[in-house]
């Protein structure tokens, strides 16, 4: 199995997206793709998202992971449409545990340093951070993780385009998560030039920091 840091390595950004109709995902699948972001977490929290995320599975193109993932039935469920990761907003025992016996990925959310220690004791290395910007951002980012030198994260929630630099300079920060390329107002818009705009937007910020 690929761990959750291996399938990250290359992938600087996760688009969070909650998608209302899955006839939006092969436009979704191809406006990612145009945009040099082939990834997509589908979050579990419409009544389309299992069959949007199956499509978005099998545009092949596009590595799909499931999102908003809060018990080990949902794990089932994702893993069965095509998740190829499972990223949740807080920590569960029984989230990752069920990841584990199915051999995908987590990527379980922490806020706090005592939801760290649980997720180094259940052997998860990579980690949400959520909700990011809440958090303090980058410099927020820093003080929590001080204490886990070994840690990665993926700060999500409140990012923008204009925060990217700030969060991937921060050394634990393996990739960062947000919705603002595929946000519910330009997936309801059907505005998938903007999303592939916003895409290479994004793709272009983080090659600057990383290269
Ligand atoms: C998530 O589910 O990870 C967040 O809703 C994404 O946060 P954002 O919409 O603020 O980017």
């Amino acid at each position: 199995m690929s761990t959750t840091a291996e399938i990250l390595r290359d992938r600087p950004i996760i688009p969070v997206v909650v998608i209302e109709s899955v006839d939006d995902s092969p436009r979704l699948a191809e406006a990612l793709c145009e945009g040099g972001l082939p990834c997509a977490e589908v979050t579990l929290r419409t009544p389309a998202a299992l069959d949007a995320l199956r499509a978005l599975a099998a545009e092949r193109s596009v590595l799909v992971g499931a999102g908003s993932v809060r018990t080990a039935e949902q794990v089932d469920r994702a893993v069965e449409a095509g998740a190829r990761f499972v990223v949740s907003p807080g920590f569960s025992d029984a989230v990752v545990a069920r990841c584990r016996e199915l051999d995908v990925p987590a990527l379980p959310g922490v806020a706090t340093a005592t939801e760290i220690m649980r997720a180094l004791d259940a052997g998860v290395e990579v980690v949400k951070v959520f909700p990011a910007g809440s958090l303090g951002g980058p410099d927020g980012i820093r003080g929590l993780v001080a204490p886990f030198p070994t840690l990665q994260v993926v700060p999500t929630g409140g990012i923008g385009p204009k925060d990217l630099p700030g969060y991937l300079a921060v050394p634990s920060v393996l990739a960062v998560g947000g919705s603002w390329m595929v946000a519910s107002s330009l997936m309801k818009a059907r505005r998938f030039d903007e999303i592939s705009r916003l895409s290479r937007e994004a793709v272009a910020i983080a090659a600057r920091c990383r290269s």
